[in-house]
Protein backbone atom coordinates (compact mmCIF):
# COMPACT_ATOMS: atom_id res chain seq x y z
CA UNK A 1 0.00 0.00 0.00
CA UNK A 2 1.61 3.28 -0.99
CA UNK A 3 1.41 5.48 1.96
CA UNK A 4 -1.01 8.14 1.96
CA UNK A 5 -1.28 11.76 2.08
CA UNK A 6 -1.80 11.67 6.04
CA UNK A 7 1.76 10.43 6.12
CA UNK A 8 3.28 13.92 5.64
CA UNK A 9 2.45 16.10 8.66
CA UNK A 10 0.85 19.24 7.73
CA UNK A 11 3.23 21.81 8.49
CA UNK A 12 3.77 25.42 6.77
CA UNK A 13 0.06 25.68 5.89
CA UNK A 14 0.54 22.68 3.42
CA UNK A 15 1.94 19.06 2.59
CA UNK A 16 4.25 18.30 -0.06
CA UNK A 17 2.81 15.52 -2.37
CA UNK A 18 2.72 11.80 -0.60
CA UNK A 19 5.34 9.41 -1.47
CA UNK A 20 4.37 6.63 -3.69
CA UNK A 21 6.74 4.06 -1.85
CA UNK A 22 5.29 0.91 -1.18
CA UNK A 23 5.41 -0.29 2.23
CA UNK A 24 8.13 -2.37 2.98
CA UNK A 25 5.93 -5.21 4.69
CA UNK A 26 3.95 -5.28 1.26
CA UNK A 27 6.95 -6.83 -0.92
CA UNK A 28 7.21 -10.62 -1.87
CA UNK A 29 9.53 -12.40 0.54
CA UNK A 30 13.16 -13.66 -0.57
CA UNK A 31 15.21 -15.81 0.91
CA UNK A 32 18.49 -13.62 1.49
CA UNK A 33 22.31 -14.95 2.29
CA UNK A 34 24.29 -12.56 3.50
CA UNK A 35 28.07 -12.04 2.51
CA UNK A 36 30.45 -10.51 4.88
CA UNK A 37 28.95 -9.87 8.30
CA UNK A 38 30.41 -6.39 9.02
CA UNK A 39 28.77 -3.27 10.56
CA UNK A 40 26.78 -2.18 7.83
CA UNK A 41 25.53 -6.21 7.24
CA UNK A 42 23.72 -5.92 10.86
CA UNK A 43 22.23 -2.50 10.24
CA UNK A 44 20.49 -4.59 7.21
CA UNK A 45 19.51 -7.57 8.69
CA UNK A 46 17.84 -6.11 11.52
CA UNK A 47 16.02 -3.46 9.29
CA UNK A 48 14.59 -6.59 7.45
CA UNK A 49 13.60 -8.26 10.59
CA UNK A 50 12.17 -4.91 11.89
CA UNK A 51 10.16 -3.83 8.75
CA UNK A 52 10.01 -6.82 6.51
CA UNK A 53 8.43 -10.11 6.18
CA UNK A 54 11.98 -10.86 3.88
CA UNK A 55 13.85 -13.58 5.64
CA UNK A 56 17.53 -14.25 5.84
CA UNK A 57 18.39 -17.74 5.71
CA UNK A 58 22.49 -18.23 5.37
CA UNK A 59 24.91 -15.67 6.24
CA UNK A 60 28.86 -16.57 5.14
CA UNK A 61 31.79 -15.32 6.88
CA UNK A 62 35.68 -15.38 6.51
CA UNK A 63 35.77 -16.50 9.78
CA UNK A 64 33.17 -19.61 11.05
CA UNK A 65 32.62 -18.37 14.28
CA UNK A 66 32.28 -15.15 13.46
CA UNK A 67 29.21 -16.54 10.84
CA UNK A 68 28.09 -18.53 13.90
CA UNK A 69 27.94 -15.44 16.28
CA UNK A 70 25.86 -13.56 13.75
CA UNK A 71 23.50 -15.98 12.94
CA UNK A 72 22.98 -16.53 16.94
CA UNK A 73 22.23 -12.49 17.14
CA UNK A 74 19.64 -12.32 14.23
CA UNK A 75 18.34 -16.36 14.14
CA UNK A 76 19.53 -16.83 11.08
CA UNK A 77 19.37 -20.68 10.20
CA UNK A 78 22.08 -21.64 8.74
CA UNK A 79 26.26 -20.56 9.07
CA UNK A 80 28.85 -20.50 7.05
CA UNK A 81 32.80 -20.19 7.32
CA UNK A 82 32.99 -18.92 3.41
CA UNK A 83 31.38 -16.73 1.33
CA UNK A 84 31.36 -20.00 -1.46
CA UNK A 85 29.19 -22.50 0.76
CA UNK A 86 26.29 -19.32 0.83
CA UNK A 87 26.26 -19.48 -3.07
CA UNK A 88 26.27 -23.37 -2.92
CA UNK A 89 22.94 -23.04 -0.55
CA UNK A 90 19.85 -23.79 -2.53
CA UNK A 91 17.85 -21.97 0.01
CA UNK A 92 19.21 -18.63 -0.86
CA UNK A 93 17.53 -16.58 -3.96
CA UNK A 94 19.59 -13.34 -3.57
CA UNK A 95 22.90 -12.21 -1.62
CA UNK A 96 23.22 -9.34 0.08
CA UNK A 97 27.01 -8.34 -0.65
CA UNK A 98 28.54 -6.50 2.28
CA UNK A 99 32.20 -6.32 1.80
CA UNK A 100 34.42 -3.56 1.58
CA UNK A 101 34.49 -1.46 -1.66
CA UNK A 102 37.70 -3.72 -2.74
CA UNK A 103 36.12 -7.02 -2.65
CA UNK A 104 32.79 -6.07 -4.30
CA UNK A 105 33.34 -7.15 -7.75
CA UNK A 106 34.96 -10.74 -6.88
CA UNK A 107 32.22 -11.36 -4.51
CA UNK A 108 29.15 -10.49 -6.72
CA UNK A 109 30.80 -12.11 -9.66
CA UNK A 110 30.85 -15.03 -7.90
CA UNK A 111 27.40 -14.54 -6.78
CA UNK A 112 26.38 -13.90 -10.45
CA UNK A 113 28.23 -17.07 -11.70
CA UNK A 114 26.29 -19.12 -8.89
CA UNK A 115 22.87 -17.63 -10.55
CA UNK A 116 21.95 -15.87 -7.55
CA UNK A 117 20.55 -12.31 -7.63
CA UNK A 118 22.67 -9.74 -5.88
CA UNK A 119 22.28 -6.23 -4.10
CA UNK A 120 25.84 -4.74 -3.61
CA UNK A 121 26.53 -2.47 -1.27
CA UNK A 122 27.71 1.04 -2.05
CA UNK A 123 29.73 2.37 -3.63
CA UNK A 124 29.24 -0.60 -6.05
CA UNK A 125 32.59 -1.18 -6.64
CA UNK A 126 36.44 0.56 -6.80
CA UNK A 127 35.96 1.69 -10.69
CA UNK A 128 33.71 1.88 -13.79
CA UNK A 129 35.96 -1.13 -15.19
CA UNK A 130 34.59 -3.24 -12.42
CA UNK A 131 31.31 -2.08 -12.64
CA UNK A 132 30.91 -2.76 -16.61
CA UNK A 133 32.26 -6.36 -15.76
CA UNK A 134 29.32 -6.76 -13.07
CA UNK A 135 26.53 -5.09 -15.14
CA UNK A 136 27.75 -7.09 -18.08
CA UNK A 137 27.96 -10.67 -16.12
CA UNK A 138 24.40 -10.11 -14.27
CA UNK A 139 22.92 -9.55 -17.74
CA UNK A 140 24.59 -12.28 -19.35
CA UNK A 141 24.05 -14.87 -16.55
CA UNK A 142 19.78 -13.44 -16.06
CA UNK A 143 19.54 -12.45 -12.49
CA UNK A 144 18.92 -9.03 -10.89
CA UNK A 145 21.65 -7.07 -9.48
CA UNK A 146 21.42 -3.22 -8.14
CA UNK A 147 24.07 -1.26 -6.55
CA UNK A 148 22.62 -0.64 -2.51
CA UNK A 149 21.94 2.90 -2.36
CA UNK A 150 19.60 2.99 -0.21
CA UNK A 151 18.63 6.56 -0.28
CA UNK A 152 17.39 6.15 -3.57
CA UNK A 153 14.66 4.25 -2.15
CA UNK A 154 13.57 5.97 0.61
CA UNK A 155 10.09 7.73 0.40
CA UNK A 156 11.58 11.26 0.75
CA UNK A 157 13.46 10.98 -2.77
CA UNK A 158 10.27 10.40 -4.26
CA UNK A 159 9.09 13.52 -2.69
CA UNK A 160 11.90 14.99 -4.46
CA UNK A 161 11.40 12.82 -7.73
CA UNK A 162 7.51 14.08 -7.84
CA UNK A 163 8.20 17.52 -6.91
CA UNK A 164 10.84 18.09 -9.80
CA UNK A 165 8.35 16.07 -12.22
CA UNK A 166 6.04 18.26 -11.47
CA UNK A 167 8.19 21.20 -12.54
CA UNK A 168 7.37 22.83 -8.80
CA UNK A 169 10.73 24.28 -8.67
CA UNK A 170 10.74 25.97 -12.09
CA UNK A 171 14.46 25.61 -14.20
CA UNK A 172 16.95 23.84 -11.61
CA UNK A 173 20.11 26.14 -11.35
CA UNK A 174 22.12 24.64 -7.76
CA UNK A 175 21.89 21.24 -6.36
CA UNK A 176 24.30 21.18 -3.82
CA UNK A 177 24.72 18.25 -1.03
CA UNK A 178 27.39 17.12 1.15
CA UNK A 179 28.55 14.09 3.92
CA UNK A 180 31.63 14.37 6.06
CA UNK A 181 31.63 12.23 9.27
CA UNK A 182 34.91 12.88 11.52
CA UNK A 183 36.48 9.63 11.48
CA UNK A 184 39.51 8.16 13.67
CA UNK A 185 41.99 6.20 11.75
CA UNK A 186 42.40 3.79 14.46
CA UNK A 187 38.86 2.52 14.73
CA UNK A 188 38.18 2.76 10.87
CA UNK A 189 40.94 1.48 9.18
CA UNK A 190 38.54 0.38 6.25
CA UNK A 191 38.62 3.81 5.41
CA UNK A 192 41.89 5.01 5.46
CA UNK A 193 43.35 1.41 3.90
CA UNK A 194 44.03 1.86 0.05
CA UNK A 195 44.10 -2.17 -0.56
CA UNK A 196 39.91 -1.62 0.19
CA UNK A 197 39.76 1.27 -1.25
CA UNK A 198 38.66 3.16 1.38
CA UNK A 199 38.45 7.00 1.05
CA UNK A 200 35.89 9.71 1.80
CA UNK A 201 34.34 9.22 -2.29
CA UNK A 202 33.78 5.60 -2.71
CA UNK A 203 32.33 5.56 1.07
CA UNK A 204 30.54 9.13 1.69
CA UNK A 205 31.01 11.40 -1.08
CA UNK A 206 28.90 8.60 -3.34
CA UNK A 207 26.04 9.89 -1.79
CA UNK A 208 25.76 13.56 -3.28
CA UNK A 209 27.15 12.66 -6.17
CA UNK A 210 24.65 9.77 -7.26
CA UNK A 211 22.08 12.57 -5.35
CA UNK A 212 23.34 15.19 -7.92
CA UNK A 213 22.94 12.67 -10.68
CA UNK A 214 19.50 11.83 -9.77
CA UNK A 215 17.94 15.46 -10.29
CA UNK A 216 20.47 16.45 -12.69
CA UNK A 217 20.45 13.80 -14.75
CA UNK A 218 24.03 13.62 -17.21
CA UNK A 219 27.04 15.06 -16.21
CA UNK A 220 28.29 17.47 -18.89
CA UNK A 221 31.61 18.56 -16.84
CA UNK A 222 32.79 17.22 -13.57
CA UNK A 223 35.71 19.21 -11.73
CA UNK A 224 37.28 18.35 -7.73
CA UNK A 225 39.97 19.63 -5.99
CA UNK A 226 41.17 17.87 -2.82
CA UNK A 227 43.67 16.46 -0.56
CA UNK A 228 45.00 13.01 0.66
CA UNK A 229 45.33 11.12 4.35
CA UNK A 230 48.86 9.80 5.20
CA UNK A 231 47.95 6.50 3.85
CA UNK A 232 47.10 7.84 0.39
CA UNK A 233 43.27 7.59 0.35
CA UNK A 234 41.27 10.78 -0.29
CA UNK A 235 40.72 12.82 2.35
CA UNK A 236 38.62 15.64 1.41
CA UNK A 237 36.44 16.57 -2.36
CA UNK A 238 34.84 19.43 -3.18
CA UNK A 239 33.21 18.41 -6.51
CA UNK A 240 31.26 20.77 -9.35
CA UNK A 241 29.48 19.33 -11.66
CA UNK A 242 27.59 21.21 -14.43
CA UNK A 243 25.06 18.87 -17.31
CA UNK A 244 24.18 20.38 -20.78
CA UNK A 245 21.24 22.52 -19.15
CA UNK A 246 23.88 24.49 -17.71
CA UNK A 247 22.78 23.46 -13.93
CA UNK A 248 25.38 23.20 -11.64
CA UNK A 249 26.19 20.65 -8.67
CA UNK A 250 28.18 21.60 -5.50
CA UNK A 251 29.42 18.60 -3.60
CA UNK A 252 31.78 18.03 -0.89
CA UNK A 253 32.82 15.27 0.56
CA UNK A 254 35.65 14.75 3.94
CA UNK A 255 36.82 12.02 6.45
CA UNK A 256 37.92 14.68 8.77
CA UNK A 257 34.55 17.20 9.86
CA UNK A 258 31.31 16.06 10.89
CA UNK A 259 29.34 18.22 7.76
CA UNK A 260 25.74 19.54 7.89
CA UNK A 261 25.12 16.54 5.23
CA UNK A 262 22.09 18.29 4.14
CA UNK A 263 20.86 18.94 0.14
CA UNK A 264 19.12 21.75 -1.55
CA UNK A 265 17.56 21.77 -4.68
CA UNK A 266 17.46 25.47 -6.02
CA UNK A 267 15.51 26.20 -9.40
CA UNK A 268 13.93 29.37 -10.65
CA UNK A 269 10.31 29.67 -8.97
CA UNK A 270 11.26 27.34 -5.44
CA UNK A 271 13.65 25.38 -3.84
CA UNK A 272 13.95 21.86 -2.00
CA UNK A 273 15.62 21.74 1.52
CA UNK A 274 16.08 18.29 2.82
CA UNK A 275 17.96 17.88 6.44
CA UNK A 276 20.44 16.21 7.46
CA UNK A 277 20.90 13.60 7.31
CA UNK A 278 19.70 13.43 3.83
CA UNK A 279 20.65 10.59 2.38
CA UNK A 280 18.90 8.72 5.53
CA UNK A 281 15.42 9.17 6.04
CA UNK A 282 14.81 12.91 6.13
CA UNK A 283 12.47 15.75 6.08
CA UNK A 284 11.99 17.65 2.96
CA UNK A 285 10.58 21.22 2.66
CA UNK A 286 9.54 23.53 -0.30
CA UNK A 287 10.10 27.08 -0.09
CA UNK A 288 9.36 29.82 -2.28
CA UNK A 289 11.51 32.68 -4.04
CA UNK A 290 10.73 35.31 -1.06
CA UNK A 291 12.02 32.04 1.04
CA UNK A 292 8.33 31.53 2.57
CA UNK A 293 7.37 27.65 3.22
CA UNK A 294 5.18 25.76 0.65
CA UNK A 295 5.17 22.53 1.72
CA UNK A 296 6.88 19.33 4.19
CA UNK A 297 7.28 15.65 4.23
CA UNK A 298 8.35 14.44 7.27
CA UNK A 299 9.09 10.66 7.06
CA UNK A 300 7.21 8.33 9.27
CA UNK A 301 10.09 5.93 9.22
CA UNK A 302 13.64 7.23 10.66
CA UNK A 303 15.46 4.30 11.72
CA UNK A 304 15.89 1.06 9.51
CA UNK A 305 15.59 2.97 6.08
CA UNK A 306 17.16 -0.07 4.76
CA UNK A 307 13.88 -2.29 4.31
CA UNK A 308 13.36 -0.10 1.62
CA UNK A 309 16.02 -1.06 -0.82
CA UNK A 310 15.33 -4.61 0.35
CA UNK A 311 11.64 -4.24 -0.90
CA UNK A 312 12.15 -2.80 -4.17
CA UNK A 313 14.93 -5.66 -5.29
CA UNK A 314 12.29 -8.24 -3.89
CA UNK A 315 9.78 -6.77 -5.92
CA UNK A 316 11.77 -6.18 -8.86
CA UNK A 317 13.32 -10.08 -8.26
CA UNK A 318 9.52 -11.77 -7.84
CA UNK A 319 8.13 -9.32 -10.98
CA UNK A 320 11.17 -11.14 -13.16
CA UNK A 321 12.69 -7.97 -13.64
CA UNK A 322 16.55 -7.59 -13.54
CA UNK A 323 17.10 -4.13 -12.76
CA UNK A 324 15.45 -1.68 -10.44
CA UNK A 325 14.08 1.39 -12.40
CA UNK A 326 14.77 3.61 -9.55
CA UNK A 327 18.72 2.75 -9.63
CA UNK A 328 19.12 1.20 -12.75
CA UNK A 329 22.56 -0.49 -13.87
CA UNK A 330 23.61 1.96 -16.39
CA UNK A 331 22.85 5.10 -13.69
CA UNK A 332 24.87 3.08 -11.39
CA UNK A 333 27.92 2.92 -14.05
CA UNK A 334 27.53 6.32 -15.08
CA UNK A 335 28.26 7.32 -11.09
CA UNK A 336 31.07 5.18 -11.19
CA UNK A 337 32.75 7.03 -14.06
CA UNK A 338 31.85 10.28 -12.06
CA UNK A 339 34.03 9.02 -9.34
CA UNK A 340 36.66 7.59 -11.20
CA UNK A 341 37.35 10.61 -12.79
CA UNK A 342 37.15 12.87 -9.54
CA UNK A 343 39.94 10.37 -8.18
CA UNK A 344 41.50 11.05 -11.05
CA UNK A 345 41.92 14.84 -10.42
CA UNK A 346 42.49 14.15 -7.09
CA UNK A 347 45.14 12.47 -7.73
CA UNK A 348 44.20 8.68 -5.96
CA UNK A 349 44.30 5.32 -7.04
CA UNK A 350 44.08 2.13 -5.76
CA UNK A 351 46.64 -0.80 -5.66
CA UNK A 352 46.22 -3.08 -8.47
CA UNK A 353 43.98 -0.64 -10.44
N1 LIG B 1 24.23 1.74 3.39
C1 LIG B 1 24.87 2.27 4.40
O1 LIG B 1 24.33 3.04 5.17
C2 LIG B 1 26.28 1.85 4.66
C3 LIG B 1 26.88 2.16 5.88
C4 LIG B 1 28.17 1.70 6.12
C5 LIG B 1 28.84 0.99 5.14
N2 LIG B 1 28.24 0.74 3.95
C6 LIG B 1 28.94 -0.01 2.91
O2 LIG B 1 28.96 -1.38 3.31
C7 LIG B 1 30.18 -2.00 2.94
C8 LIG B 1 30.84 -2.57 4.16
O3 LIG B 1 31.01 -1.57 5.11
P1 LIG B 1 31.03 -1.87 6.69
O4 LIG B 1 31.15 -0.57 7.35
O5 LIG B 1 29.92 -2.78 7.08
O6 LIG B 1 32.41 -2.64 6.80
P2 LIG B 1 32.90 -3.61 7.97
O7 LIG B 1 32.14 -3.36 9.22
O8 LIG B 1 34.38 -3.50 8.00
O9 LIG B 1 32.48 -5.06 7.45
C9 LIG B 1 32.97 -5.57 6.26
C10 LIG B 1 33.07 -7.07 6.37
O10 LIG B 1 33.62 -7.54 5.15
C11 LIG B 1 34.29 -8.77 5.40
N3 LIG B 1 35.53 -8.74 4.61
C12 LIG B 1 35.75 -9.46 3.49
N4 LIG B 1 36.95 -9.22 2.99
C13 LIG B 1 37.53 -8.31 3.81
C14 LIG B 1 38.82 -7.70 3.83
N5 LIG B 1 39.73 -7.93 2.87
N6 LIG B 1 39.08 -6.84 4.82
C15 LIG B 1 38.16 -6.57 5.76
N7 LIG B 1 36.94 -7.14 5.82
C16 LIG B 1 36.62 -8.00 4.83
C17 LIG B 1 34.50 -8.90 6.89
O11 LIG B 1 33.63 -9.92 7.34
P3 LIG B 1 34.14 -11.45 7.52
O12 LIG B 1 35.63 -11.42 7.61
O13 LIG B 1 33.48 -11.88 8.78
O14 LIG B 1 33.67 -12.21 6.33
C18 LIG B 1 34.01 -7.57 7.45
O15 LIG B 1 33.33 -7.72 8.67
C19 LIG B 1 30.95 -0.91 2.18
O16 LIG B 1 30.67 -1.02 0.83
C20 LIG B 1 30.38 0.38 2.72
O17 LIG B 1 30.48 1.49 1.83
C21 LIG B 1 26.97 1.14 3.70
Amino acid sequence: MPQTRRTDELMDGTALTAPRTPSPRDAPVLRWGVIAPGGIAASFVEALRTHTGQRVVAVGSRDADRARAFAGRFGIPAAYGSYAEVLDDAQVDIVYIASPHSEHHAHALMAIQAGKHVLVEKAFTRNAVEAEQLTTAARRQGVFCMEAMWTRFLPHMDVVRQVLDLGLLGDVLTVTADHGQFMNPRTAYRLFAPELAGGALLDLGVYPVSFAWMVLGPFASITAVGDTTDTGVDAQASIVVTNDAGAHGLLNTTLHARTPTTASVSGTRARLEIEGDFYAPATVRLVNRSNEPLGCHVPVLREGGLCYEAAEAARCVAAGRLESDLMPLEETLRVMRALDRIRADLGVSFPSE
